[in-house]
């Protein structure tokens, strides 16, 4: 694997999703295969999960690790080329990148979508500029339109609880007063696509994602209807595609509580956290047998280390 940026640069998903789970087994069986070699983890946005699992994922792996918030610890970067840099950023991408691009020999980088101007956003140029000028491997820690580590977590878990063959799962809209990027949601449909599962989408009319990351997703705007018989109940709440940004709803009735989850087959509730109770989902839900949200967490040192490892075995 050269760079990690979406399911595109995965060669054989199964492998991925079996090497997740078999580091989950043995954590430290490959600790040499970095050994004198330096990951950079480049944060524009907060995190905790995404942090903490893929900084100890690569010190499984036996990687050096350098840890930045971008704009806080370094300098902000200006990502537009030709510019006359007179604003608030002092380095441009292209030295930027350049030299981390010297410091490590792979580069991971958590850049969200800024919700104003959907073709920018879409066009992820945080990423394309580090790929262009570190000439080092890319790894995506969310960007503006994806978050694969956490769709491979999320393959990773329900590989790990499902109970039938091909189990059906619904990714449904939660209800939430802040815009908040399509990444996840876009992600989750485009992991599940390729995945042996039954996949429906439910959300409020005006949430239609993007039509190339639904696929073969069933949309049905009913979500009591949505969610009968299903087995995973994957929440999230986005912003608006086409209303590119906008809140368009808060609906209450669209929250995930026990008289939802009664609906599905015995079925279990995932979220990427993190969340706010009792806006997105009831306490009785998160707090009871059916949440795998801490499961699907932990996860992500799996999936980070399954895509470290297929970089590292690249790069030896
Ligand atoms: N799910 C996830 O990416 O969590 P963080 O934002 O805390 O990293």
């Amino acid at each position: 694997m050269k760079h990690f940026l979406s399911l595109a640069d995965v060669s054989d998903l199964n492998h991925l999703i079996i090497s997740g789970i078999e580091a989950k087994r043995n954590p430290f069986a490959d600790e040499t295969l970095g050994k004198h070699k330096t990951i950079g983890l480049m944060f524009f946005n907060s995190s905790l999960r995404t942090r903490i699992s893929t900084q100890k994922a690569a010190a499984n792996l036996g990687l050096n690790v350098i840890v930045m918030n971008v704009g806080q610890d370094s300098w902000g970067l200006e990502m537009e080329e030709g510019v006359i840099m007179n604003g608030t950023k002092a380095e441009h991408v292209k030295e930027a990148a350049a030299i981390m691009g010297r410091y490590c020999n792979i580069i991971a980088i958590r850049s969200f979508a800024e919700l104003e101007d959907r073709d920018k956003d879409y066009a992820e140029t945080v990423f394309q500029q580090f790929k262009k000028y570190a000439e080092v491997p890319i790894v995506n820690l969310e960007s503006a339109t994806r978050h694969p580590l956490q769709s491979l977590a999320d393959c990773i878990t329900i590989e790990e609880f499902k109970i039938k063959e091909r189990p059906k799962v619904v990714l449904t809209w939660l209800p939430h007063f802040k815009a908040l990027p399509q990444a996840v949601a876009n992600s989750f449909c485009e992991w599940m696509n390729p995945m042996n599962v039954e996949f429906v989408i439910t959300h409020p009319e005006g949430y239609d994602l993007d039509p190339k990351f639904v696929g073969k997703g069933q949309v049905i705007y009913d979500q009591d209807k949505a969610l009968e018989g299903a087995d995973f109940v994957y929440g999230k709440n986005w912003s608006s595609y086409t209303h590119y940004g906008q809140v368009l709803t808060q609906d209450p009735s669209w929250m995930i509580t026990e008289a939802k989850m009664a609906l599905t087959d015995n079925g279990k509730f995932m979220h990427c956290l993190p969340l706010r109770r009792n806006m997105k989902v009831a306490d009785e839900v998160l707090d009871g047998p059916r949440s795998l949200v801490i499961e699907q967490a932990a996860n992500r040192e799996w999936s980070a280390q399954a895509v470290l490892k297929e970089i590292l075995l690249g790069l030896n």
